[in-house]
């Protein structure tokens, strides 16, 4: 698929064909784009753990659920459960990953870029601070012995979740497959998956074949671009280019918007057809 018609194509998709499996193969091209995704000074973070929902019980289906998420559980075939693990930034202190990234040529030495310079610069100044900072946040529940990472590390951390979720949800779509982000009882999957205290979850990505329409009813609604993007300094609008909106448009970044007249009776369809509430 083109790159502007997976930008412009990719919508939440809530309602998914509960029948028809990921392929093994796709679903390892999203967990790879996910991979691929920008790491801030060369720092894994991100983990993943897949869960198949035919392999979860009805019980524990359940359990997951939320007010926000609720038959999507039963439907979608695949969930990509993302974590940044916190505590590989303790295994990062040696600069090895950031002395990988030079060796790869990376990290140019035209731009300041050495062994030296990342042993006796970027480790001690960036590195520890992120690890030391004590500005700190409760990881989990903010209790009094709750354990706690640096602002700094907790902004790094959710940003690197934010990167590979949005890199996960455009090659889903460019596979020719539906995603949506969706929260899910964070609680019932600690006990469920077991993951250790010291990696912060993120909403999964649900992931199987829309039951709905490509077009799921048009593209969302946002705020008007100049409320929202500005030039050079706050308040001053960037000016939108009517002529640059009608080359998107027909490149398919920019696409007719929601709702089209059909979506209400889409909807209707096609909850009658999985058995929802219409
Ligand atoms: C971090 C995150 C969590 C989300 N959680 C939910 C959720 O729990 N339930 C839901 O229906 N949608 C959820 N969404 C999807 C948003 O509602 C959706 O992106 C938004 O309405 C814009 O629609 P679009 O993605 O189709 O453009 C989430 C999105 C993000 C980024």
């Amino acid at each position: 698929m083109e790159f502007a018609e997976v930008i412009g194509g990719r919508r939440s998709i809530r309602l998914f064909r509960p029948w028809r499996p990921v392929e093994r193969e796709k679903l390892q091209t999203v967990l790879e784009a996910m991979r691929l995704a920008p790491r801030l000074l060369g720092l894994d973070l991100i983990r993943i753990v897949v869960v198949h929902r035919e392999r979860l019980s009805a019980e524990e289906l359940g359990a997951l659920k939320t007010p926000t998420t609720t038959s999507q559980l039963d439907m979608a075939p695949v969930l990509i459960v993302p974590f940044a693990d916190l505590g590989a930034l303790e295994g990062a202190l040696d600069g090895a990953s950031l002395r990988a990234l030079a060796a790869a040529g990376a990290l140019p030495r035209s731009l300041g870029w050495s062994d030296d310079f990342i042993e006796t610069t970027v480790v001690p100044e960036v590195y520890r601070a992120l690890a030391d900072d004590e500005d700190r946040v409760a990881l989990g529940r903010r209790t009094e012995d709750a354990q706690t990472v640096s602002r700094r590390l907790m902004v790094a951390a959710t940003t690197a979740l934010g990167l590979a979720q949005t890199h996960g949800l455009l090659c889903a779509f460019d596979q020719g497959l539906g995603a949506q982000l969706s929260a899910i009882n964070f609680a019932a999957a600690k006990e469920l998956l077991g993951y250790p205290d010291d990696w912060l979850p993120s909403s999964p990505i649900f992931l199987g074949y829309p039951a709905e329409s490509a077009a799921a009813g048009g593209q969302r609604p946002r705020e008007p671009f100049e409320r929202d993007f500005f030039l050079g300094r706050y308040g001053v609008p960037f000016p939108r280019d009517l002529e640059v909106t009608r080359q998107l448009a027909d490149e398919g970044v920019l696409q007719a918007p929601a709702p089209l007249p059909w979506r209400r009776a889409e909807l209707r369809g096609v909850a009658s057809m999985l058995g929802l509430p219409t």
